[in-house]
């Protein structure tokens, strides 16, 4: 463990919209994160359902169920993926575990607020929705991305979420990401049209993180439960997943680790 330091960025991803592709996004920016130098940490906030374990390929025999219903230390269930890639693997199969009540927020914040500050980055990839656990992680964190796609249903139920927290939660600045677009055109239009509702109805100013392209290369990543930035570095997908890393790493104050390799 290094010294304790100030808490680092934590970023929140979630979607109004279930199955737009949150966990992919999360599990590719904190392995493209990694492999830039930054130690970074991946919360599974799908707590009742989740599976960043899953689309890594991982073994795992404890999760956050016990941190949060029996106060276990979470350093016991973190996974080691790879150099600066740790994981805090969720259950899946447990209603109730998504519906985060108030002890449990409690236990979450007691445990995780010290471990955090072990790393550079912090990445929530939360549920779908405006359940409990997803407004709490968004609260929690210090900064809000929203996965979108141009199919109508994902923009409504965005902007609904979005409309949540920012009344309720006084949430700003959200950062959007627009999936599964077939050109930067079609993914630039999306959040063009996005941000002039949000500008309108909730005087909000989001900023555009990145297109995230439909890339068969990203099926068949998940297929063989390997992130698409390893599988395949040169798709689309891939490159994309790295421009907004670059970007974040920036934003976050950090510095390329000594073994990174700039990519071609
Ligand atoms: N850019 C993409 N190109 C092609 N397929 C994609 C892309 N992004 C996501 N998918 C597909 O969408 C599926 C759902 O993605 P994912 O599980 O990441 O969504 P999610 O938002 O986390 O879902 P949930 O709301 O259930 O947690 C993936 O299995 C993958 O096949
Ligand atoms: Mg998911």
């Amino acid at each position: 463990m290094r010294p304790a330091q100030k808490t680092p960025p934590i970023l929140c991803i979630s979607s109004g919209k279930g199955g737009v592709g949150k966990t992919t996004f999360c599990v590719n920016l904190a392995t493209a994160l990694a492999e830039k130098g930054a130690r970074t940490l991946l919360i599974d906030g799908d707590l009742g359902l989740g599976n960043v374990d899953v689309v890594l390929g991982l073994q795992v025999n404890h999760t956050l169920r016990e941190t949060v219903e029996q106060g276990c230390d979470p350093a016991n269930i973190m996974v080691e993926v790879q150099k600066n890639l740790f994981v805090l693997p969720a259950s899946s199969g447990v209603p109730e575990m998504a519906g985060l009540n108030q002890k449990g927020q409690c236990s979450l914040t007691t445990v995780l607020e010290p471990l955090i500050k072990d790393f550079d980055l912090v990445l929530v990839d939360t549920a779908a929705g405006i359940g409990d656990s997803v407004l709490w992680f968004n609260q929690w964190a210090s900064a809000n991305i929203i996965i979108l796609t141009p199919d109508p249903t994902s923009l409504t139920d965005g902007y609904a979420l979005m409309k949540v927290l920012a009344s309720r939660h006084l949430k700003k600045g959200f950062q959007l990401v627009i999936n599964n677009v077939k050109s930067k055109q079609e993914a630039q239009d999306t959040f063009t049209n996005m941000a002039a509702v949000l500008g309108r109805f909730l005087q909000e100013t989001p900023s555009y993180l990145g297109p995230l392209p439909k890339d068969t290369k990203v099926i068949q990543a998940i297929r063989s439960q390997k992130p698409f930035v390893h599988a395949s570095p040169d798709c689309p997908a891939a490159r994309a997943i790295r421009s907004m890393a670059s970007h974040i790493f920036t934003q976050a104050g950090l510095q390329a680790g000594p073994d990174h390799q700039p990519y071609r």
